[in-house]
């Protein structure tokens, strides 16, 4: 999959109107902080997300100086070419389009465009806290699945909904629909990221390994708050269990007035030759995991829907050593379309810097280096 060219229109600092044509291959963008790098990533991934990785407020993205701003791409997957845009405005709600037609649901045009950001964050995706490691997986996972996207949606939204019974005590029929709603919805998201898991378990090993020239053997399991949940079980024997283990839960709920168990409060467990990396991996097991988690998304996604997602590098060349960097650029050569943002060329390789496109970002605007 490729961008082959993107305008963009007041996004954020962003001012270009022209639209800009790039590498089918590498895209190295060269700017001093602050100037517009990471915006220009960020739009990218809105046309493929809906929504921005650094906020939910779509108004942070339109330019302090206006009112309206538009992102529109040309891209090419293997089956076909097509437009995508989006324009955002202080006075309607966001507004997707797909080759000129606007689409009911935001999903209904960003299916068909997948993307995989990698920030200096992700390198504590092993050692950060269980959030960032669900939303890896459900970020992923809304890439290839759009009902997972929707579901994903649904399902905040009855969470926040039986959440707000328990703490104004409402313990009647009321919080009864929404727990049922919760299993309901709840678990097919348990059953798509347990088999999600199962699939990415033997590539992240494998990728793993490659980076420890075999000394390392990367275990990754799905845990879940709920017991005896697995990937032998169905949807309906999750649901059982997921209501079966909240019914019992329901004096401590009543008690601390939050919703115990389920998909939100769970975790993947990530193992080093038996050790939980997490706890007791050195720093460097713990970015290597990390590396190899996100690179085992990579070639998921491939699995998946047949070619490779769009990548977009933020920063992350500065944070690697060299060994990871080179492991990275190999990964990718020839056969991702990358976008790499970066402070400056030197410390890239050589090779690289010859058969990329490389761009400047001042102040807002991109110009052919
Ligand atoms: N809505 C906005 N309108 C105008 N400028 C913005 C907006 N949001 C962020 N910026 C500006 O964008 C710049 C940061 O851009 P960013 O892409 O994160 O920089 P970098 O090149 O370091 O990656 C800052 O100067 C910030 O003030
Ligand atoms: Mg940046």
């Amino acid at each position: 999959m490729k961008i082959t060219e993107l305008q963009l229109n007041n996004f954020r600092n962003l001012k270009n109107f022209n639209s800009i044509i790039w590498d089918n291959k590498i895209n190295i963008l060269i700017g001093k902080n602050a100037q517009g790098k990471s915006n220009l990533l960020e739009a990218v991934y809105y046309l493929s997300n809906g929504k921005s990785f650094r906020t939910n407020i779509d108004s942070d993205l339109i330019n302090l100086n206006d009112q309206n701003s538009l992102v529109k791409a040309s891209i090419k997957n293997k089956q076909f070419q097509f437009k995508l845009e989006c324009r955002l405005s202080n006075t309607y709600n966001k507004e997707f389009f797909l080759n000129g037609s606007k689409a009911l649901k935001t999903i209904d045009a960003t299916q068909y465009f997948a993307t995989v950001m990698f920030s200096p964050e992700d390198l504590m995706l092993v050692k950060g806290g269980p959030s960032e490691r669900r939303k890896f997986l459900d970020e992923e996972i809304s890439q290839i699945s759009p009902s997972y996207a929707n579901r994903l949606k649904d399902f905040k939204k009855v969470l926040l909904q039986r959440n707000n019974c328990l703490k104004n005590n409402i313990f009647d029929d009321k919080l009864e629909v929404w727990t049922e709603q919760l299993v309901q919805i709840g678990s097919h998201i348990l059953y798509k990221r347990i088999e999600v898991t199962e699939k990415l378990k033997p590539l992240s090993r494998l990728i793993n390994r490659k980076l420890t020239q075999g000394k390392e053997n990367l275990e990754i399991d799905y845990l879940s708050t709920i017991q005896n949940i697995d990937k032998r079980k169905s949807v309906e024997d999750i649901k059982i269990e997921f209501y079966k283990q909240l019914s019992l839960k329901s004096k401590e709920e009543k008690i601390k007035r939050i919703t115990s168990l389920g998909p939100q409060r769970d975790d993947l467990s990530l193992k080093i030759n038996g050790m939980d990396v997490r706890s007791f991996g050195s720093q460097g097991q713990q970015r290597t995991a990390s590396l190899a988690l996100k690179l085992a998304e990579i070639e998921f996604i491939k699995s998946e829907i047949g070619e490779y997602p769009v990548l977009l590098l933020d920063d992350v060349f500065s944070e690697l050593d060299n060994d990871r960097k080179r492991f990275l650029l190999e990964t990718v050569a020839d056969k991702i379309q990358t976008f790499i943002t970066g402070t400056e060329l030197t410390g890239l390789n050589n090779k690289l810097i010859k058969s990329a496109k490389i761009f400047s970002v001042e102040n807002g605007i991109i110009n052919v280096y």
